[in-house]
């Protein structure tokens, strides 16, 4: 597939691996190509927003366009009083009912609730249309919290359609599950590190996207990826030059030197294996990424992955 070809991508995997920043290259490559971009962050802690340089706008309310994206927190309660904003129209009635001890209450207790309505605010603006009938979004990118909890958001509305037998919410929900489930609009991208445990949660995941929810899986990313292999005799060079040198702080670099080197050709060759497994076990396009080495991962390492995507195009 080509990376920008659908117009709803959800950006999912384990904790930690990278959605986030995966989803920023991916937003800011996409507005590079001239593309309207929504990057919507789902219950997370404003760390797109962050990336991009931007402050977060109040949830549920797309910020300002930087690098041609424009950023979203979306946050389960929020989005229910957003809609329930849609459907009582006397603000003030509506402010009274939200603040209630019952509604609070209900809010916490009815399992599934908060992510329904997440994905119904995500639906909403891949549906959004400008004035002349285009879309207002040419793409809309979720960048989803953690494996488990990522695929409860994705199961809720098909949970729901098959919940409620008609009416108003069978509707509603059968009209998300359509959108989820169209690979002509829609991907679900995998995001994961060549290490073990990500990996294999990573081979469960797709497997739950394809058989259980029935969606349809886009590209995998795998990030953070070593590539550095020095050759041992370099290595015990170094060691030996290090031995041989009589000022002490010399010595201590070539030390620590080779020290980073062993363990960058180590990374690698981890690396390496578990990209062979996960070629074996999930058939899927595959982009890689590397690990940018940085005292802190801002904007700048940011850009150097989006070139790294365009690179792999
Ligand atoms: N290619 C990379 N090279 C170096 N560091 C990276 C790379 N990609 C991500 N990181 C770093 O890894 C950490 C986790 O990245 P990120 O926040 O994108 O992960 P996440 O999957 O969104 O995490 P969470 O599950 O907590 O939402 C961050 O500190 C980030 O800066
Ligand atoms: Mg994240």
């Amino acid at each position: 597939m080509k990376l920008f070809d659908r117009q709803l991508v959800f950006v999912i995997g384990k904790g930690g691996v990278g959605k986030t920043t995966v989803a920023c290259s991916l937003a800011i490559s996409a507005a590079q190509a001239g593309k309207k971009v929504l990057l919507c962050e789902v219950d997370g802690v404003s760390r797109a927003a962050q990336l991009l340089g931007v402050d977060p706008a109040e949830p549920g309310v797309a910020g300002p366009v930087v690098d041609g994206v424009s950023v979203m927190g979306i946050e389960g309660s929020a989005a229910l009083a957003e809609y329930l904003g849609m459907i009582v129209p006397v603000r003030r009635f509506l402010q009274a009912v939200i603040k209630s001890d019952l509604y609070q209450y209900f809010v916490a207790a009815a399992s599934g609730l908060k992510e329904l309505m997440t994905i119904g605010k995500i639906f909403y603006e891949a549906e959004l249309e400008r004035p002349g009938g285009e879309k207002k979004w040419d793409l809309v990118i979720v960048d989803a919290p953690a494996t488990g909890h990522g695929l409860q958001y994705l199961r809720m509305p098909r949970a729901a359609r098959d919940a409620f037998g008609a009416g108003l919410v069978r509707r509603e929900a059968d009209r998300v599950v359509q959108l989820l489930t169209n690979p002509k609009r829609t991907a679900i991208h995998l995001v994961t590190t060549a290490e073990e445990m990500p990996v294999n949660e990573t081979v469960t995941m797709a497997e739950r996207v394809r058989d259980e929810l029935e969606m349809p899986l886009g590209v995998l990313f795998v990030n953070r990826l070593h590539s550095e292999q020095f050759r041992k005799s370099d290595i015990e060079a170094l060691m030996e030059a290090g031995r041989n040198s009589r000022q002490s702080d010399i010595r201590q670099l070539m030390f620590d030197v080779a020290a980073r080197a062993l363990e960058e050709s180590g990374w690698s060759r981890l690396n390496k294996r578990y990209l062979r497994q996960l070629a074996k076990q999930i058939e899927l396009p595959r982009v890689e990424l590397p690990f940018v080495f940085a005292e802190e991962f801002g904007h700048p390492q940011l850009l150097q992955l989006v070139e790294s995507l365009e690179g792999g195009k």
